[in-house]
This record gives structure tokens, sequence and C-alpha cells, in this order.
């Protein structure tokens, strides 16, 4: 199934202390997949991250980029990657150009290719006018989007993009996707984190969902969305967010008839419904994992066009 093996990861853990980051990861992902890697605040995502360009070492077990182990092959294993770091970590004192150049040294590209690399990829994020521009003259997000030219400029056969778009406008957003992509069509494998899920709905061929520390599933995208039902009911009540999931648009349309509710909407599911459902405490198929992202939420009911468990009564 898996074509050749780009990320490796066997039996991962990391201990911070008391804190057990990572318990036990195993991951296979094959050359040119967009893979996203997602989960709450604190699951671990950075930690593997830190693990696979060798920031850290794991308290337990292997991985290989490439097939090179980042345990005993670790200059051959960082050569393969590009790596956007969730925190911001250019040199503040020199140009964006500057920034860049050394990266390129670093890979071993010439000054022609590092040149041109740096014109082509500036372009991309919009930032040809700023080359000159000091690092710590720019804002967060024109700072990220540095960063994106930075992992990708040397052409990487992996790259990990920790929260890539975080601070970024939504135009700009957009275009960082279809550079991401072409990134990818070029050849590269990817790891992606990102707690804007419909980014991962919209770009990644696998998702895996991390929750304090393993995996709890990996699969597409719709596959993910498909367990969840096609239609979610969103039902507003003293400001609580309940959610319902159906097979279709006439049943979530007929079980809001009646209730007693502030406000509702019927919707297409999401990939974000899957997280939230499967990052919940309760196992997918058990009444409740659904909470809402506008917060203070519960869900009552669950499941493939099952009716929930809301009183019954008018407005
Ligand atoms: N250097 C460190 N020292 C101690 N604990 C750490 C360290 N780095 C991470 N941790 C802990 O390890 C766990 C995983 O952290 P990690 O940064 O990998 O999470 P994450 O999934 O990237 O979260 P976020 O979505 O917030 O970026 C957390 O409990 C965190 O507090
Ligand atoms: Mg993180």
């Amino acid at each position: 199934m898996i074509n050749q093996s780009m990320i490796k990861i066997s039996n991962l853990h990391k201990r911070f202390g008391k804190v057990h980051a990572l318990r036990g990861v195993n991951l296979d992902i094959g050359q040119g997949e967009l893979f996203a890697y997602l989960g709450p605040n604190g699951s671990g995502k950075t930690t593997t991250i830190r693990i696979l360009t060798s920031l850290t070492n794991p308290t337990e077990g292997e991985a290989f980029l490439n097939g090179y182990s980042v345990l005993k092959q670790r200059l051959d294993a960082k050569m393969q990657c590009g790596v956007v770091a969730q925190h911001i970590n250019l040199d503040n004192e020199l140009t964006v150009e500057e920034n860049l150049s050394i990266h390129g040294m670093l890979f071993g590209m010439s000054k022609k290719d590092r040149a041109m690399a740096i014109d082509e990829f500036l372009e991309y994020v919009d930032l040809a006018d700023r080359k000159k521009t000091l690092i710590k003259q720019l804002s967060g997000g024109l700072k990220r989007r540095v960063m994106i030219a930075r992992a990708l400029m040397h052409r990487p056969k992996i790259v990990f993009l920790d929260e890539p778009t975080v601070g970024l406008d939504p135009s700009i957003r957009r275009k960082i996707w279809s550079f991401i992509k072409k990134a990818q069509n070029d050849g590269a494998t990817i790891l992606l984190t990102t707690h804007y899920i419909e980014e991962a709905e919209f770009l990644a061929d696998r998702v895996a969902f991390l929750d304090t520390g393993s995996i709890i599933t990996i699969d597409s995208p719709q596959n993910l969305m498909d367990r969840m039902g096609a239609w979610a009911l969103d039902t507003m009540n003293n400001g609580d967010i309940s959610t319902e999931y159906f097979k279709s648009r006439e049943q979530a349309e007929a079980s809001a008839q009646g209730r007693q509710y502030s406000g509702f909407t019927v919707r297409r599911v999401n990939l974000e419904d899957a997280f939230i459902a499967l990052t919940g405490k309760k196992a997918i198929g058990e009444a409740a994992p659904a909470k809402s992202s506008h917060g203070g939420a519960h869900s009552s009911g669950h499941g493939h066009g099952g009716h929930g468990s809301h009183q019954k009564g008018g407005r």
C-alpha cells in the first residue's frame, strides 16, 4: 500500500520527567504523500517533529527518514528535510535574503542556485519586494512566510510543516496551500500539523489523530468524515451548542423540527467533526463524543442517522 517509505517511526516514546509526551508512536509515510498529523494542544506533534529533525532524542524507539536513522545517521537524515518549526527561528539581525542564503549554503547550494531559488520562492510567498528587509522589521505573518520559503528552497525530499499557516491572513493561507501542493507535486513527502482542520481536509491524503502521545486513528479525510455521517445538525440552547450527525439532510432537518432551541444549523460534516469526536475522551460509537469548536458545548446523541436525546417541545 505504501510505496517507498520516506518517514518511518517505530515505537517512539518521549518522556520529559513525569510527562509521557509520546507513548509508542508508529507511522509509515510513503513517498509523495501529504500526511496531516493532527491533535489537541500538548498531544505530542511538535515533539515528534523535533525528534525527526534531530533536535531532541527519543526516550525509546527509532525513526528513519528516506531510510536514514535519525539517531545513527543524523546528518544524512537531516539533509533529507526542510522544516517550518512551530516557533519563529529566523536570524532577526539579518535580511530575508541573508537568512535564505545561509540556509542554502548549509544545504550545499551554489551561489547561482541560491540566488535563483531565493527569487523564485520569495515570489511564491509574495515577499519578492522584502528581500533586503531585516527580519526584525517584518510582522509575524511575514516572518512565517519567510520560514516557508526557507523550508522549501533547497527542494527537500521530506518537509515538516509545524503549523505553517498560523497567523496568516486568509488569502495568503490559500496561496500557501497551493504552494504546499506544488511541493508535493514536485515529489516531496510532507508531514503537516495544523489546528486549522479544514486545511488538512483540503490538503491531506491521510490524517493521523494524536491524543496524549498516542495515535488514535489513521485514515483519509473522507473516510474519517464518513464515519460521522454526512450531515450535521448544530443546535444552540442557552449558549450550549450540541451537534448530532445524520445520513441525509432530510433526517437532520426533521430532527430539528419541534425541538427547543434558540437556533440551529444544518451543514455538511467536516473533518473537524471527526477530530473533535475522536480526540474527545469517548470512543466513537458511544454517545456524546462531539463537542463544538464554539466552546462550552456538549453533544447529546451521536450516530449515523440516529436521533439525539433532546427533549421535544416547541419554541
Ligand atoms: N522541553 C520540554 N520540557 C518539558 N515538557 C515538554 C517539553 N516539550 C514539550 N513538553 C511537553 O510534552 C507534551 C507534548 O508537547 P508538544 O509541544 O509536542 O505538543 P503539540 O502537540 O505540539 O501541542 P501544540 O498544538 O500546543 O503545539 C506537552 O505536555 C508539553 O508540555
Ligand atoms: Mg506543537
